[in-house]
């Protein structure tokens, strides 16, 4: 029996490893990917090696990520329940395909990764290992094991010939984290009690908070090419290091900070702290050039299936049908989503101050309050506002509007 897992390098999937080899009697292939969470990936393969481990993989998945997960969701002005950018959502569909893909180079019969049994994380990675192979065997040791205390795992590893600097070699934060090129995320701890101000100095990390950031505001120009970041400020840039710019820009002027509570696809609501100063500016920017070059039924469209499509993500749908249909007509709808937006940073806010674009739909001679020669009618609007209350003069002649 072989199993892929997806190894972080930490105390948790460390014990997975040794609790596989023990548990299934199995041999492990590791996985461990940079997804840009800003820690060194290498360092898990002297640890796997150590545990025993013969296949590993290590894989700089930073670009594929930028440009196959989060472009496509920024496209669609993605938000979950009005305010979470979906930065751990969008990264699980692109690991579960990745452990498939070594599941078959390797020839193994199962996949298994690190996530508890109460969260959205098992979904979304089961959710897309059956889709993309459906006769796979997943193992959550987290739903089987009764390692549930910081105090039991080390125990394990103690019992198991686990090197203990796998535990201690950084200080463990209090909080659960979740990093990669979009987001890092903070659950647990004191942010259990939702009454509580996020307001823990060692908590943030990728930005100042908006008291602390500059008083002089920070300028950006981003330019489109079908609804994709392709450069700044005249320099063109790779999505993953669009998404690292932003990242460093954003938050040095304190953007991008969230604190809400959600709801869970398993059915409870969770309190989560959310870093996300890149998509926060991508957010605001692609509205910006949207609002020049999109159809205004086309626009409103994409407005009506955006929640549908953030919550597909959410939920760990990114392999399915309905995500795939909707994203062609997202892209589709991207064709001339072309042009510069002039962003404008300043103590946490994004301001788009500027836009321009050769497929600009706005016309100055028409929307102008100056003579517009001959392209608008104004007659022409009494007779589309009489068509128009038609219906409504019929039923307040019907009684129906007394006031
Ligand atoms: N609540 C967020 C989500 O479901 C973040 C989850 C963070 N995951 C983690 N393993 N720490 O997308
Ligand atoms: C986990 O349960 O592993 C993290 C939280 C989540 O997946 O929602």
């Amino acid at each position: 029996k072989k199993v892929v897992l997806a190894y972080s390098g930490g105390l948790d999937t460390s014990v997975i490893v040794r609790w596989l080899q023990e548990t299934y009697n199995c041999e492990v292939v590791t996985f461990t990917a940079d997804i840009g969470q800003g820690e060194e990936v290498e360092p898990a393969r002297a640890k796997a090696e150590a545990l025993g481990v013969k296949e590993i993989y290590i894989d700089d998945l930073r670009e594929e990520f930028a440009r196959d997960f989060v472009f496509p969701m920024f496209r669609a002005n993605t938000i979950y329940e009005g305010e979470y950018l979906l930065g751990t959502s969008i990264a699980r569909p692109l690991i579960a395909k990745r452990l498939i893909e070594i599941a078959n180079e390797t020839g193994a019969d199962a996949i298994s990764h690190g996530a508890t049994g109460k969260g959205n994380d098992q979904v979304r990675f089961e959710l897309g290992a059956y889709a993309l192979k459906p006769g796979i065997q997943v193992i959550a040791p987290w739903r089987e094991w009764d390692l549930t205390s910081r105090e039991t795992l080390m125990k394990y590893c103690e019992d198991h010939n686990i090197p203990v600097d796998f535990a201690s070699s950084k200080k463990k934060s209090p909080y659960s984290m979740d990093a990669n090129l979009l987001h890092i995320s903070y659950e647990g701890g004191n942010l259990e009690d939702p009454w509580w101000e996020a307001n823990d100095a060692e908590m943030w990390r990728w930005s100042v908070s908006p008291e602390e950031a500059p008083d002089e505001p920070t300028y950006l120009e981003l330019t489109y090419e079908k609804g994709d970041i392709v450069a700044i400020n005249g320099e063109a840039m790779s999505p993953a290091t669009v998404l690292e710019y932003l990242n460093k820009v954003g938050g040095e002027n304190g953007v991008g900070r969230l604190d809400i509570v959600e709801n869970r696809y398993v059915g409870m609501k969770s309190r989560g702290c959310y870093e996300t100063p890149g998509g926060t500016i991508m957010l605001k920017a692609h509205r910006g050039i949207e609002s020049l070059t999109l159809d205004r039924e086309a626009a409103h469209l994409k407005d009506e299936l955006m929640p549908k499509y953030a919550e597909l993500i959410y939920n760990g749908y990114w392999w399915s049908p309905e995500r795939k249909m909707l994203q062609a007509a997202i892209d589709e709808s991207q064709q001339h989503v072309n042009g510069d937006v002039r962003v404008k940073l300043y103590k946490g806010s994004v301001s788009v101050v500027g836009r321009r674009s050769a497929d600009s739909l706005f016309d100055e001679a028409i929307a102008t309050f100056e003579d517009d020669a001959g392209a608008y009618d104004q007659k022409d609007a009494e007779g589309f506002i009489r068509l128009n209350s038609l219906r409504l003069r019929i039923a307040a002649d019907k009684g129906r509007n007394n006031l």
